[in-house]
């Protein structure tokens, strides 16, 4: 039988790579990595293949960025070439970026089955591109698999057979608990001050309207007074940064001499980390500040406080269960919640069940049984 693998940006490559090396344990598996070039610069892609121990992609698409329109459209043309050529058995997309949605649009209509991995996520808010993403993928998709028991119910709302819907838990998870312990030992970056705060930022919602943007700087302004900030900026930030008013709010460490780094009392400015330094970072910080889905998920495996500037979640369990609030960017709602991590009075978390480890394991099994030759399921 053969899989495609399909990657585009980021956070896919975290994701697919439990997957890859789960499924080159079964013979009968021959596994294609695919590429779209969603991200492109070697600090949001290549950089991960290579800590993460991915193979180089048997494919790249090579679209780069665009329009939500001219992105999906570019990734659809050039998959659909790949998939008459290829014929895969199964194609196995991730998460909820544009190139998920694409290549789920292509596979659907050519009848090749459809495994969607961290399927029925939703957060209720068409305004995020992502759960466009994330609704079209589901309703596509003949194999859901969920990191927990709510998205379920999720799927079996909109009228998904619960037939098609399997609970295996997460690969993202998967992933940092392989390199956690590994994070620390190779991480590139050392911090010097004992105490600091992480943040990330790129959701178009909160970096490319200039109003919310600048009420986002203040307040983080205002907290880098009591505690640094490490400031990891995706591209779509970077530029915004670029042409802020109030440049006084930035600093830019010497981190590329390799020696300890300094935070000062300001928003210090780090380029797209890596993964093992983003994990070992993010692991010593005090608190993370972010706008990011999977860092809400690997906060609470770390047991690190999150304060995530949306006014929603689609992964409501770091919530109930892990070390994540939702803080909109209502400056004292940010300022109190500081106060409360600061003064160690924060919640503690569980792990979700089936956050072990073991998701792309469970994952790769369900998809051999249901689609090999001599599969049993
Ligand atoms: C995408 C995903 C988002 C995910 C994020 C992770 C969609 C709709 N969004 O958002 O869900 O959380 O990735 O990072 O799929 N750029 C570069 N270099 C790159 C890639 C992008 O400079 O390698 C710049 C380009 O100016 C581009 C912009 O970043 O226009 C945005 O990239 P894009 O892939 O469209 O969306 P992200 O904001 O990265």
């Amino acid at each position: 039988m053969k899989i495609i693998f399909v990657v585009g940006a980021r956070p896919n490559f975290i994701k697919i790579a439990p997957l890859v090396e789960e499924a080159k344990k079964y013979p009968e598996i021959s596994a294609v990595l695919l590429h779209t070039g969603q991200h492109y610069d070697n600090e949001m892609s290549q950089v991960f293949f290579d800590e993460l121990g991915l193979p180089a992609p048997d494919i790249y698409l090579g679209v780069g960025s665009g329009s939500h329109a001219i992105q999906t459209a570019a990734i659809m043309v050039e998959f659909e070439k790949i998939c008459l050529a290829q014929k895969p058995t199964v194609v196995v997309v991730v998460g909820d970026v544009n190139s998920t949605l694409a290549c789920s649009l292509v596979a659907a209509k050519l009848q090749i089955p459809i495994a969607h991995v961290e399927a029925g996520l939703r957060s209720r808010d068409r305004g995020m591109p992502e759960e466009i993403n994330r609704v079209v993928t589901d309703a596509l998709s003949d194999l859901l698999f969920t990191t927990d028991e709510e998205a379920n119910k999720n799927l079996i709302g909109e009228g998904i057979p619960e037939s098609k819907i399997r609970f295996v838990g997460n690969v993202m998870i998967d992933t940092l608990l392989k390199f956690k312990k590994r994070a620390g030992l190779e991480s590139k970056i050392t911090i010097s001050n004992p105490d600091y705060a992480f943040v990330t930022l790129h959701r178009p919602s909160n970096v490319d309207d200039a109003g919310r943007l600048a009420k986002i700087f203040s307040v983080l302004f205002e907290i880098s007074k009591a505690i640094p900030i490490l400031f990891s900026v995706h591209p779509r930030t970077k530029k915004q940064i670029d042409n802020y008013v109030c440049q006084n709010y930035f600093y830019y460490p010497p981190v590329e001499t390799g020696a300890p780094v300094i935070l000062k009392n300001a928003l210090n400015i780090f380029r797209p980390l890596p993964y093992l330094d983003c994990l070992n970072l993010m692991a010593k910080a005090k608190f993370v500040l972010t706008d990011s889905g999977g860092i809400q998920e690997e906060t609470t495996i770390l047991g690190v406080p999150c304060l995530t500037l949306r006014k929603n979640t689609e992964r409501p369990i770091t919530i109930s269960q892990g070390t994540n609030e939702l803080v909109d960017v209502e400056p004292n709602n940010i300022i109190e919640h500081t106060k409360t991590i600061l003064d160690d009075r924060w919640k503690k978390s569980s792990v979700p069940k089936l956050w072990d480890g073991r998701a792309a394991e469970r994952i790769i099994k369900i998809i051999y049984n249901q689609y090999a030759k001599n599969g049993s399921e």
